[in-house]
């Protein structure tokens, strides 16, 4: 058996997060400069049902059998063998490594599930629908956020731009006309668990104010999704202004993302918001035009990093 190797891009939330949550629509686009993989190469002298699980970027060398039930990447090796019934498989050594930062937004525990699902089964020979992947992996999103979505396992299995509601199929759609956006990293790493679970103490207080938050954004999202049809790309980066606004609002903004966020449109950027569970990790800019100002502007605002992508 040959060694068998999958992968899985990140992704950015265009419009929408957190509202998505509480069952408005959100946005989301695949982001193919960093990507997750996982590498199966069979273990021809060990015993049938050996699995050994080694992922240096988390301090992950072990043996499946002694990885916890809530260690993400031995959910995602579990919950593909169980999906396919197969309980004593040949043994093999997964190697999982990957370019997403991690807990930055981006989307780097799905697409690490993505890529294993994809792995493990390509390595049984019984390879999975896409719906079957997208589904594996939003089991262990829940132990990564408590309560996710599922944006994030959909447009990282899809790997296209997505116009997700939650509970209901996948719809990905057309862009009209390609656009660029700059990512830029705080550097400051945020569990998205920490800032869904504040907004859902914030929204229990006072569930009337903050669902006509989330209804907001979810107007920013359907005129998001209509202008990116038609091509009218110019009106996105004013949809991105009020949208980050409504975050804010949501307290998961921070000074750092702010100050991304006014850099970019000082240096001419048409528009700038955070991106994912907010607090830190990414914001995202639309910069059509003078990438290069803008990049360096966020740069010398704080940015650990930049990141240039093509929606299309
Ligand atoms: O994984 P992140 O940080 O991009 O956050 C996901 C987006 C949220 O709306 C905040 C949570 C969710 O499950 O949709």
């Amino acid at each position: 058996m040959p060694a068998i190797s999958a992968s899985a891009p990140g992704k950015v939330i265009l419009f929408g997060e957190h509202a998505v949550v509480y069952g408005q629509p959100a946005i989301a686009v695949p982001v193919h400069q960093v990507a997750a993989r996982a590498v199966i190469s069979p273990m021809i002298k060990a015993a049938t049902g050996k699995i050994h699980i080694n992922a240096p970027q988390v301090g992950v060398d072990a043996d499946l059998a002694r990885l916890s039930q809530n260690d993400p990447l031995a959910a995602a090796v579990r919950g593909a063998l169980e999906a396919l019934h197969i309980q004593e498989p040949p043994a093999f050594k997964l190697r999982v490594t990957s370019t997403i930062p991690l807990a930055a937004g981006l989307g780097s525990g799905a697409a690490v599930s993505v890529a294993i699902v994809r792995a493990v089964s390509a390595f049984l020979g019984r390879a999975f629908s896409e719906e079957q992947v997208s589904a594996l992996a939003f089991e262990v999103e829940k132990l990564h956020h408590g309560t996710p979505s599922g944006i994030d396992n959909t447009v990282i299995t899809y790997a296209k731009p997505v116009y997700f509601v939650k509970g209901e199929p996948n719809q990905t759609f057309l862009v009209g006309k390609p656009f660029t956006l700059l990512i830029a990293d705080t550097g400051i790493p945020s569990p998205t668990r920490v800032a869904v679970g504040d907004v859902r103490s914030i929204w229990e207080k006072q569930p009337d104010r903050y669902d006509k938050i989330f209804a907001g954004i979810g107007d920013i999202v359907r005129k998001a999704r209509s202008a990116i049809e038609s091509g009218a790309n110019e009106s996105l980066g004013q949809l991105m202004e009020e949208n980050h606004a409504l975050l804010q609002q949501l307290d998961v903004s921070s000074p750092e993302l702010d100050k991304l966020v006014g850099a970019a449109k000082a240096a001419g950027a048409q528009g700038a918001k955070l991106s994912g569970g907010g607090r830190g990790g990414n914001t995202i800019a639309l910069a059509n035009g003078n990438l290069e100002v803008v990049e360096q502007a966020l740069l010398s605002a704080g940015a650990k990093g930049v990141i240039q992508t093509q929606v299309q």
